[in-house]
């Protein structure tokens, strides 16, 4: 494995490289948060190459890709005979991680069955193959890692508590590109640098035109889309197809229309009330503070998920891709709590 490189002279990067490099090489649990592509996988990766498993296997899970009933196998591997086809025996990912690092990427996709499972295996440190009676031990390290609000899907059943806090003891979220926009100088020279090496030609140059959208673009593939704007800049040489497309992004996006959620949330906060989370009980008594958690999350996730329908105009793929949901997650939230088209 090279060395990670984590660029970046941002305070939250600075802070990020500081903590993997303390928290390396405890054998605690780490889970990784973030928008898509702002870099999770490198810090899973950079975790593994300075703690003392460097030389053993770095193994990635993509829970997302799995259908459910695959994931058991997948990670416990399986015995001949376990089901239809298993010829033979079959290691699972844990036990090709051996006593290196296994990164759970995605881990909020998991199905709910599996996730009592996982949480069994993390607690024991040991599991079955599926179709077997076995039991084979695992010294591996987990990390994990999600672009869902976890605790939101706690909230609505989707994920279970007991696990969250088992694999959330220590937690890195790495926050995304348009936040930390002082990132994209260095990440732009170190994009550059790279793919123009591997091309073998002149480094292209970033006209000011071109910079100066990329500082006011708001990223929402954040690093990767980065890096292919400069990949596809190594390859064509030239800036001019790029900026045109750059700029119809940025007047699509300062349209009010489509503005980024992150500004137009901070209105709709000040509208949610949520005095009645704690003041609406039957009882005399005061509420949980699960209780009060898991009413204040349903709240505000009403009136984002309200919100952002009535600007899509209903458009629940439009909205369900704003929310960074699935289809299938909205659909279900809006039965759950009961958003119909003239509520809004
Ligand atoms: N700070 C950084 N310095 C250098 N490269 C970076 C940085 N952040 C991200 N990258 C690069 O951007 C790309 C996307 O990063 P990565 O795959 O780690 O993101 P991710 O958060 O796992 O994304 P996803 O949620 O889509 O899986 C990779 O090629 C990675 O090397
Ligand atoms: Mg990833």
């Amino acid at each position: 494995m090279t060395e990670p490189q984590i660029i970046g002279i941002s305070p939250s990067i600075e802070k990020i490289r500081h903590l993997i490099r303390r928290v390396a090489d405890v054998n605690l649990t780490v889970l990784i948060t973030g928008e898509s592509g702002v870099g999770k996988e490198l810090v899973a990766r950079a975790l593994h190459y300075y703690s003392s498993r460097r030389d053993k296997p770095f193994v990635k899970v993509n829970c997302a890709a799995l259908p459910g009933e695959l994931i058991e196998s997948e990670l416990f591997g399986y015995e001949k005979g376990a089901f239809t086809g298993a010829d033979r025996r079959k290691p699972g990912k844990f036990e090709a991680a051996g006593e290196g690092t296994i990164f759970l990427d995605e881990i909020g996709e998991i199905p709910l069955p599996m996730q009592a499972k996982l949480l069994q295996v993390l607690q024991d440190q040991k599991f079955h193959r599926v179709g077997g009676n076995t039991e084979v031990a695992t010294s591996a390290r987990i990390i994990a890692a999600t672009n869902r609000n976890l605790e939101a899907e706690i909230a609505v059943g989707h994920f279970r508590e007991d696990l969250y806090f088992r694999i959330n003891t220590i937690s890195i979220l790495v926050p995304p590109l348009r936040d930390r926009k002082e990132d994209l100088t260095p990440l732009i020279k170190y994009f550059l640098k790279t793919h123009q090496a591997l091309h073998n030609n002149h480094p292209p140059v970033i006209p000011p035109s071109l910079f100066e959208l990329f500082q006011a673009y708001h990223w929402p593939g954040n690093v990767r889309e980065l890096e292919n704007y400069l990949k596809r800049l190594a390859v064509l040489g030239d800036p001019s197809e790029i900026e045109k497309e750059l700029r119809g992004l940025v007047a699509s996006n300062a349209k009010p229309n489509s503005a980024p959620l992150s500004t137009l949330t901070r209105d709709i906060f000040q509208e949610i009330d949520l005095t009645s989370v704690v003041f609406d009980h039957r009882t005399k008594d005061f509420p949980s503070l699960r209780e009060v958690r898991e009413q204040a999350v349903l709240r505000v996730e009403k009136a984002i998920i309200e919100h952002v329908l009535e600007e899509t105009r209903w458009n629940r793929r439009e909205a369900a891709r704003l929310l960074k949901i699935s289809y299938r997650t909205l659909l279900y939230k809006l039965k759950e709590m009961n958003i119909r088209p003239d509520d809004s």
